[in-house]
Parts: structure tokens; sequence; C-alpha cells
């Protein structure tokens, strides 16, 4: 099975450089999610993979082979793009076979070939259709289908389900989860909503300005973001973030901002660091509105938003916004009345002031090199 390996790979155009001697090991049959802001260089990445853009340093490698030279078509990978890019005037049986047929795949095999993909996607009964008489949702899966049928070695994904609304944009990313599954080829898939990266990957490469900032499984990230970028990209809302400052000693590290004080989890890079800057990051899941033993924190409740069996409450912390997830047991309103909240010290991050850098972060999944 075929992997994909990315060695100090760089991008220029011109003198810009946009993506930095990048590394990345996406191992066979893995799916992959590039995620980042847009601009961060996560299609120039991709398309380096499917060869559209030229390797300014650094090589590629697919299933084994430096693929710096070869020709996009000779590198057997499959790519879906965001906006479909169907034939028009060909239906979908036709759009499926197309890549077959300009390889002069015999006629018989063309026509299982389609068949077969039509049935794994839903297709059947639309092979006579245009594109213009499907749906979004459709269109996708025949551009899904054009994939398939090659039997590439890798999926590359650029933003494939951005042009759907939201429920199709859910309902489709569980079929390519599926289709993943059932078929277990390596794929690359790019997007900027991390809860598709969440929902999607295997492991996860979070990416700025051309850098990769992290990678990991979606729990890692979550549990354990690098730096207060990923911390505050991934998870829905994302996790708060409150300057402060470091009190005590090694063995009672608290935390202290704007006249209220936290206790901090005990880790040995805080023993040094007392009366220094650090930005603590508490997750919304982890902010507990119930009374209990732990400090509390006062809070000043702006807004509940509910959801259904959670509600979001958004409050103000020190002058900066903080979002608690509550559960609702049914009823909101009783969380109108909340004013402080409370957070197990092993909850609790802490991130350096000046670089953003997490304190005591287990070391494997660092990727970062800015
Ligand atoms: N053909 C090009 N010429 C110059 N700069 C480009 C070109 N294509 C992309 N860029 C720049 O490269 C950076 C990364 O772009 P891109 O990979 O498309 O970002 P993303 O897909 O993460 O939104 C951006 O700053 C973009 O402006
Ligand atoms: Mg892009």
């Amino acid at each position: 099975m075929s992997g994909v390996i990315l060695d100090k790979v760089v991008k220029r155009y011109g003198a810009v450089e946009v993506v930095h001697a990048i590394d990345l090991t996406v191992e066979p049959q893995e799916f992959v999610v590039l995620v980042g802001p847009s601009g961060c260089g996560k299609s120039t990445t991709l398309r380096m993979i499917a060869g559209l853009e030229e390797i300014s340093d650094g090589t590629v490698e697919i299933d084994g082979r430096v693929v710096n030279r070869v020709a996009p078509k000779d590198r057997d990978v499959a790519m879906v793009f965001q906006n479909y890019a169907l034939y028009p005037h060909l239906n979908v049986a036709d759009n499926i076979a197309f890549g077959l047929r300009i390889r002069r795949t015999p006629k018989a095999e063309v026509l299982a070939s389609i068949e077969e993909v039509a049935g794994i996607l839903g297709l059947t009964e639309y092979l006579d259709r245009r594109p213009a008489d499907l749906s979004g949702g459709q269109r996708q899966r025949v551009a899904m289908g054009r994939a398939i049928v090659r039997h590439p070695k890798v999926f590359l994904f650029d933003e494939p389900l951005s042009n759907l609304d939201a429920k199709l944009r859910t309902q489709m990313r569980a079929e390519i989860k599926r289709l993943h599954k059932r078929l277990g080829v390596t794929s690359v898939y790019v997007t900027h909503d991390q809860v598709e990266a969440m929902t999607l990957a295997d492991r996860i490469v979070v990416m700025q300005d051309g850098h990769i900032e992290q990678i990991g499984t979606p729990m890692d990230l979550f549990l354990n973001p690098v730096n207060t970028f990923v911390a505050g990209f991934i998870g829905s809302p994302p996790m708060n973030q409150i300057e402060a400052i470091v009190e005590g000693g090694a063995d009672a590290p608290r935390a202290t901002f704007a006249g209220q004080s936290i206790a901090l989890p005990k880790l040995d890079e805080l023993s040094s660091r007392v009366g220094e800057k650090v930005t603590i990051g508490i997750r919304p899941e982890h902010a507990k509105i119930e009374p209990a033993g732990a400090d509390a924190i006062s809070v000043e409740l702006d807004l509940v938003e509910t959801l259904g069996s959670e509600a979001l409450l958004h409050t103000t912390l020190a002058g900066n916004p903080f979002i608690i997830k509550a559960e609702t047991g049914g009823d909101v309103e009783h969380l109108n009345q909340v004013t402080q909240f409370w957070a197990g010290p092993e909850t609790i991050k802490v991130f350096d002031g000046k670089t953003g850098r997490a304190f005591g972060h287990p070391a494997t999944s660092y990727q970062g090199g800015s």
C-alpha cells in the first residue's frame, strides 16, 4: 500500500516563499487532513503532491518513489476539487468514465467500472443525467466517482464540501468517511473547517503561514495543543485563553488575573516561571458551573445560546470573552443565573506568555518548526 512522504518541501512564487520546508509522512491507508486558515498553504501543498505545482525544494515521495519530476498523470493520484470540475456536456456515466477512456481502457472494463462505482456512490439511477440536472451532493459524488474509478494510489481532496449547504456537508462528510473505510485508499484532505478535520481525520496537520504547527490525532490536538494557535483553532468553540501571572511554587502553582486566582497543574516548567506572564487555556467543556470545592472564578454573563442538550454561556472574564459549554438538563432558566465557574487543574493548559508554546507538552506530537 502507498504512503506519501514530504521531505523539507518548499514552495516559492518568485522571491516569495509560501510553504516553508515542511515534513510530513502519510502512512499507507491513512486519512490525513490539512487544516488551517485561508492562505496558510494547504492547497499549494496538496497541488505539489498532485504535480499541479512545481516543488521548489525538497522531495515528495509516493509509494516509495520520488515524484518531483513525474507528470501528474503518471503519479497515480486522483484529485477531487471544491468546484467538482465535471464536463457539463457529458452525462454521469461518461464523466465517471472519462479518465479511463483517455487511458484507452477496454470497453467492457469501462462499463463494469461505471456500474461498480455508481453502485458504491448511489448514482446508478442518474447515469444518463447531465451535471446541470443533478443536486450539489450528486455532483460531488460524480466527482468522487471519477476519482475512485481509476483505483489511484492516493486520493487528494481540496475543500470538496465547501460548496454544499450545512446539512448536505454533514451527510457527504459521513459518506467520504464510509468510502474511506470501504476502499482504504491513502487520502490527503484539505479544509479550513476544523469540524470537518476533527470528524474525518486519522491524523490532522494544523498549518499556519506555510508552516506545520502540529500533527496529531484529533484527540491529541484537542487535549494537548502544542501552542495557543492550535488551542484557538481546534474545538468548537475553541479553547478560552486568559492572560495571567504565575504565582506559588512548584507544589502549588497558581495563576492570577484581574484580582482572581486559579490552581494550575503541577508542571515542572512552572517552578522557574513565578512572576512571569503566561496564557492559561480552559476548554468551554471543562469550565464547570456546578458548585465544587475548587476555586470559583467570577464571570459576567452576557448571553446564553441554547443548542438543546447543551448551551453556550457567553461571558466576560478579565475583559475578555470566555465561553462555557454547559448541559441544559432540559432547562435553560438556571443558566441565566450563572456568575461563576470552576475548572480542575488537570484540565487547564498553560502556555508561555511570549511564544505561546504549551508547557509540559508531550514531545511526541510536537512537530512545529516556528
Ligand atoms: N500562483 C500564485 N502566485 C503567487 N502566490 C500564490 C499563488 N498561489 C497561491 N499563492 C499564495 O500562497 C499562499 C498559500 O496559498 P494556498 O495554498 O492557496 O492557501 P490555502 O489553500 O491554505 O488557502 C497564499 O499566500 C497565496 O496568496
Ligand atoms: Mg485552498
